[in-house]
C-alpha cells in the first residue's frame, strides 16, 4: 500500500470536499494507494476551520498561512490547491518546481498566459503528475457514455450539447465575492468558474473544437458589497458558446456549451446530450440514476431509460442497487489522480482527471470566445 502525503492549499469550500473524501478512504475497494492529510495551509486561518482539519486528520503536522512552507516540506509528496484564479500561475508553478504532484481546480490560470506559464513548469519537471480536478465524468451515467463513444455506438455524429447551469446567482441581492470580479476570477467569467466542467468529457472522447461563436451575458451588473453599497459586478454570468468541432475521423459537427449561473431552476446540474446517426444519450446530474438511450436500427424511434446503479469506475463497498451523488464522484476523482499518481496512468481512458493539455485547450476555446462575444464573430479556436 503506497502512502501519498497530501497538503492542501486553500480550505474553503473544496479544501473540506477532498479532504472528507481523503477521509473516508476505506469506502474504496482493491487499490494499492492511499492518501493521507498531512499539512494545510490557507491565506486565512480561522481556528474552527483549523480544527476541523486538526480533529479529523491527525497526521497534519503543519499549519500554515504561507504556501512556501507547505511545499517545501519533506512530508508533503501531493498539493490538492484550491485557491482563486489570479492565484492559480504562480503557486501551481511553485509547487510544480518543488517537486510535488499537484491535483490543482479549474481553470487552471485565470487566461491563457497564466496557464501557459503552468504548462512551462510542467515541461521542466517530467517526474511530477500534474492534473485538474472534474468530477462530473465519474458519474456512472458518464462512464457509460465513454464506453458508448469508444465502441462507435453512436455512428456519425449530428450534434453534442453539454452544459453545468446554477441559479446561485439568480438572487441580485447576494453580497459579491471573489468568484464575481474580473481581478480574482478572470474576464472569463463564468466559462473560468464552470467551463473545464463541460470540456472534460467532449475533450476525452477526442472531440476538438475547431471555431466558436460565443453569447456572453452579463445580467446582474451590481451587487451589494456587504457595507451597505451596491459596486459594480462586471464578470460574465452567462455563457453560450456554439462550435463547428471534429471528431477523432476530421467529421465534424455542431457542440454547443452552456456555462450559466443564472439559470432559473438549475442547482448544480451537468448534463451532457449525443445524437448520432446509429444511437443518441442524453445524461443529467438532475436526475444522476438515469441514462437516456436511443438506438436507431430503422422503424421506430424510442428513448429506453435505464436506471443506473453505483457502479464507478472504482470499485467500493456500495452495492450497486445504490444511488451515486456529488461526494461520491469526489471521491473516484481523488483515486483517478492517485492511480495516476501511482501507475503513471489512468485506470482507464475515461477515469482520468484533465490533463494540462486539455486545460491549455480549454483557455483556447475561452479566449476565442471572448473575441467573438467583442466583435460578434466567429473566431478560431
Ligand atoms: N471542482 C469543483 O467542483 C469546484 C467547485 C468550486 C470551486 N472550485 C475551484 O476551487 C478553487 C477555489 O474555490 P473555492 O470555492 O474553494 O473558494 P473559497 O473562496 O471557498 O476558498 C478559497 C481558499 O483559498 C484561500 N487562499 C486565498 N489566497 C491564498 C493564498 N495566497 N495562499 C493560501 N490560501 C489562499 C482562502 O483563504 C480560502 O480558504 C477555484 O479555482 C474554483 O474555481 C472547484
Amino acid at each position: 500500500m503506497k502512502t501519498v502525503r497530501f497538503g492542501i492549499i486553500g480550505l474553503g469550500l473544496m479544501g473540506r470536499e477532498i479532504a472528507s473524501a481523503a477521509a473516508r478512504w476505506c469506502h474504496l475497494e482493491d487499490l494499492d494507494f492511499r492518501p493521507e492529510i498531512t499539512a494545510v495551509c490557507s491565506r486565512s486561518l480561522p481556528p474552527g476551520r483549523v480544527d476541523w482539519f486538526k480533529r479529523n486528520f491527525p497526521k497534519i503536522d503543519q499549519v500554515t498561512k504561507d504556501y512556501r512552507e507547505l511545499i517545501a516540506s519533506p512530508n508533503v509528496d501531493a498539493v490538492y490547491c484550491a485557491v482563486p484564479h489570479h492565484l492559480h500561475a504562480e503557486l501551481y508553478s511553485a509547487i510544480i518546481r518543488s517537486g510535488k504532484h499537484l491535483l490543482g481546480e479549474k481553470p487552471f490560470g485565470i487566461d491563457l498566459a497564466a496557464n501557459a506559464a503552468i504548462l512551462a513548469a510542467i515541461r521542466e519537471r517530467h517526474d511530477v503528475m500534474v492534473r485538474c480536478s472534474s468530477e462530473f465524468p465519474f458519474f456512472p451515467g458518464v462512464q457509460r457514455l465513454f464506453q458508448l463513444v469508444e465502441s462507435g455506438a453512436f455512428g456519425r455524429l449530428i450534434e453534442v450539447n453539454t452544459g453545468f447551469l446554477h441559479s446561485s446567482d439568480l438572487d441580485p441581492n447576494k453580497p459579491i465575492n471573489w468568484k464575481r470580479q474580473v481581478r480574482q476570477n478572470g474576464a472569463y467569467g463564468v466559462m473560468g468558474d464552470l467551463g473545464v466542467h463541460v470540456c472534460h468529457f467532449p475533450f476525452r472522447a477526442g472531440w476538438t473544437p475547431l471555431n466558436v461563436r460565443a453569447v456572453l451575458s452579463n445580467i446582474i451588473e451590481q451587487r451589494p458589497d456587504g457595507g451597505g453599497n451596491l459596486v459594480p459586478c462586471e464578470t460574465w454570468d452567462n455563457a453560450t458558446l456554439l462550435c463547428e468541432t471534429a471528431d477523432k475521423q476530421g467529421k465534424r459537427f455542431p457542440w454547443t456549451l452552456k456555462t450559466q449561473r443564472i439559470a432559473p431552476g438549475q442547482k448544480n446540474t451537468w448534463y451532457v446530450e449525443i445524437y448520432g446517426t446509429n444511437a443518441s444519450a442524453r445524461f443529467s446530474t438532475k436526475n444522476p440514476k438515469r441514462l437516456e438511450l436511443l438506438n436507431y436500427t430503422g422503424g421506430e424511434q424510442a428513448w429506453r431509460e435505464i436506471d443506473l446503479g453505483y457502479t464507478g469506475a472504482f470499485k467500493t463497498v456500495t452495492g450497486e442497487i445504490f444511488e451515486f451523488g456529488f461526494s461520491d464522484s469526489i471521491l473516484q476523482m481523488v483515486a483517478a489522480f492517485l492511480h495516476e499518481v501511482a501507475h503513471g496512468r489512468p485506470l482507464l481512458p475515461a477515469a482520468g482527471c484533465v490533463t494540462p493539455e486539455e486545460t491549455a485547450l480549454s483557455h483556447r476555446l475561452f479566449t476565442a470566445a471572448l473575441r467573438s462575444q467583442a466583435a460578434a464573430t466567429t473566431e478560431a479556436v
